[in-house]
């Protein structure tokens, strides 16, 4: 510990992320997309990363999709000063309709959109909405985030943004040319442990990072199969689907703190997974008594454990892995492991240590851990607690936007992230196909990676939103 606590405070240097501001025509975007979906020839000519928007006193919010998770964040963006919640959207009444609930008797008064699958396009047209918020099922992320940038939006869109490749680069596409946000809601970026290992590595306490793990590791064997868990039964239907289908949980903490597209960019990845040994026999048994789950009988599912290897541009290695069947505890992993020290935060409670004989002391972590408290925690992190949302991390999240978007700043994440995190969904089901050959992950910032300055871990601007309980 002693050693590491020598180079505690080294300073970060932020450099300014320059952009450039070109205005293309139609003809030029479509050649522009064109391109980079059959040749991968890239060419950014508008940076989003480092991108503010003109400051809004107020964020006037649209709500898609009000299932499990919609609600909750109405729930805390209702709690966040200067936001007005304009419109509630869920195809089905009665989801939109209790949302609703949760916001009587206070300063919000939304309107309802339900009944059809194309009512969604209604709020984002509407002329008084300055951010679509968007937690629907995954096959339907892409085009909602697309429409409302298109109408003059900005986006905070559920994990994961995009399920193709073509849609990772509609996105940005759309982006750049709208210049909307368009942030992917990656809430464990401001999960506590990982703040402060990003505070921590961003000071060189790990000195030159190596190596890093994240790993979605959760038993939704029964939610998957529940008939009314989630709507229509979609997740069990994408879990049809091979490969690491929900890599962000995992990847987003780790690409912030290894400055993925802000300093290194991920080059290849190779992927392996096990066979199904849990999902087809369940489908099976199911179907067995009941004939409501005959569609999933004799069908293939995404072999259980997946395990993705990713390499860096400056030579680091990232191992993510995605298990949402075996019944085992929760896991992100989330290890850094650097010149100096390592952290690793799974199995809880997270360990830091500098050596090869152990972790350090939960005293000594403590002290760590208070000398590496990151600026938004200081300043958020006991009402986050209060309101919740896994813990607070939620709101920390939807803090921060709106105190981004409020005070026109640059956001955490990016289009770029949104596209890059989500991309190895589809780009871990090609290399499976491909008995594991490596294949290489677009470089969405064409180019821009080299000079995009880090996230700002010190909350240098803004952070005067108040916190409404
Ligand atoms: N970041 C996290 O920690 C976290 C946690 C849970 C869920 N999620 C994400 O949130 C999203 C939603 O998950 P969920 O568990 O709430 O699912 P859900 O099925 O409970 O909710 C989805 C809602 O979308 C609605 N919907 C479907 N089609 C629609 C349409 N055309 N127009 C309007 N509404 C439509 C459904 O009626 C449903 O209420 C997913 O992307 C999931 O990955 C993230």
């Amino acid at each position: 510990m002693k050693n590491n606590l020598r180079d505690f405070l080294k300073s970060a240097g932020l450099t300014g992320a320059g952009f450039f501001a070109g205005i293309l025509s139609p003809a030029e975007s479509q050649s522009i997309y064109d391109n980079r979906i059959l040749n991968k020839e890239n060419a950014t000519r508008f940076n989003m990363c480092g991108y503010a928007a003109p400051g809004l006193e107020t964020v006037r919010i649209g709500f898609i999709g009000l299932g499990n998770r919609g609600p909750s964040a109405v729930n805390r963006m209702r709690r966040i000063e200067g936001v007005d919640i304009k419109a509630l959207c869920d195809l089905r009444q009665e989801k939109a309709t209790a949302a609703k609930k949760i916001v009587e008797n206070t300063l919000h008064h939304p309107d309802i959109y339900s009944g059809t699958e194309h009512e969604w396009k209604k709020v984002c047209e509407r002329k008084d909405i300055d951010l679509i918020y968007i937690a629907t099922p995954w096959h339907l992320h892409t085009s909602m985030a697309v429409y409302a940038m298109e109408h003059g939006k900005h986006v905070a869109v559920e994990v994961p943004a995009a399920t193709s490749l073509e849609e990772c680069w509609q996105l940005v596409q759309t982006s750049e040319k709208s210049r909307k946000h368009c942030m992917i809601l990656e809430n464990c970026c401001y999960d506590f442990f990982e703040l402060l290992t990003l505070n921590m590595a961003r000071q060189g306490f790990f000195g030159e990072i190596i190596h890093c793990e994240g790993a979605y590791i959760h038993d939704l064997l029964e939610g998957n199969f529940s008939k009314d868990k989630y709507h229509n039964m979609w997740r069990l239907k994408e879990n049809l689907n091979n490969g690491n289908l929900y890599p962000t949980h995992g990847l987003g903490p780790i690409a912030q703190i290894l400055n993925i597209n802000r300093g290194d960019k991920m080059d290849y990845l190779v992927s392996m997974s096990t066979h199904d040994f849990m999902m087809a026999p369940m489908a099976k048994e199911l179907a067995a008594n009941d004939n409501f789950y005959s569609p999933y009988a004799n069908k293939s599912f995404r072999g259980n454990m997946n395990t993705t290897t990713i390499q860096t541009a400056r030579g680091k290695t990232i191992m993510l892995q995605h298990d949402v069947t075996s019944p085992r505890p929760y896991s992100r992993i989330h290890l850094v492991s650097g010149t100096k020290a390592t952290a690793l935060k799974y199995p809880l409670p997270g360990r830091i240590s500098s050596n090869h004989e152990g972790w350090l002391t939960p005293k000594e972590f403590e002290v760590v851990e208070k000398k590496f408290e990151p600026p938004i925690v200081k300043k958020i992190g006991e009402l986050a607690k209060q309101v919740g949302g896994h813990g607070g991390m939620d709101f920390l999240m939807d803090w921060r936007l709106i105190d981004c978007l409020r005070n026109g700043l640059p956001l955490d994440i990016d289009v770029y992230d949104a596209a890059a995190w989500s991309s190895i969904k589809p780009l871990s089901s090609k290399s499976l196909a491909n008995r594991s050959n490596s294949v290489d992950i677009p470089d969405f910032t064409a180019g821009s990676w080299k000079t995009n300055a880090p996230v700002d871990v010190f909350l240098q601007k803004g952070g005067n939103t108040k916190v409404v309980l």
